[in-house]
C-alpha cells in the first residue's frame, strides 16, 4: 500500500483561533479527517504530523526518506524563514506538495517569499481547507492511484 505523510507547521493546531478570512472555519482535526476519508477511498495509507518546532519538522522529513511515497506539507510561518526545512525537502525524491490555506504572497511583505517552492513538486494555495484536498487529488494522480 502506498503511504502519504501530511505535515503541518506552527500554529496550524490552533486554526480555529486564527483569522477565518485567511484560514476558514475548520479545525486541523476536521481537515485531517477529510484527508483520511479521501485517501481511504483510494486505498492509500496516510499519517499526520503537526509540530510547532522547526527541528521536529526537519526530523520527520528525514525519517520520511524511504518510508513514504508522497508528502503534503504546510510549513506555515517556516515557509518564509526555514532554510533547514528547505534543505530537508531537497533530499526527497518523492512528490512533495506545498499547501497554504491563504494566499501568503498577497498578504504582508514578509510572507511574499517561500523558501521551499522551488524544491517542491507543486504548490496549492488560497482555497482555505480545500487546498489540502486539492493537494491530495494531485497526490493520487501523481502516484497513479486513481
Ligand atoms: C499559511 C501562511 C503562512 O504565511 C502563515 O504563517 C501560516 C499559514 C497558510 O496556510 O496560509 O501559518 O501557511
Amino acid at each position: 500500500m502506498k503511504k502519504v505523510l501530511i505535515i503541518n507547521g506552527p500554529n496550524l493546531n490552533m486554526l480555529h483561533y486564527r483569522p477565518s478570512k485567511y484560514y476558514g472555519k475548520k479545525t486541523l482535526e476536521e481537515i485531517n479527517q477529510e484527508l483520511a476519508n479521501f485517501f481511504k477511498h483510494y486505498k492509500i495509507n496516510c499519517d499526520f504530523f503537526q509540530s510547532n518546532s522547526e527541528g521536529e519538522i526537519v526530523n520527520i522529513i528525514q525519517k520520511a526518506i524511504g518510508n513514504y511515497d508522497a508528502i503534503i506539507i504546510n510549513p506555515a510561518a517556516y515557509t518564509h524563514t526555514s532554510i533547514a526545512i528547505r534543505d530537508a525537502i531537497e533530499m526527497l525524491d518523492i512528490p512533495v506538495i506545498e499547501v497554504h490555506l491563504s494566499k501568503p504572497d498577497t498578504r504582508e511583505s514578509f510572507r511574499k517569499t517561500s523558501l521551499i517552492t522551488d524544491v517542491v513538486t507543486g504548490k496549492i494555495e488560497g482555497f482555505g481547507p480545500l487546498s489540502y484536498l486539492i493537494a491530495a487529488f494531485a497526490v493520487i494522480k501523481l502516484l497513479n492511484a486513481s
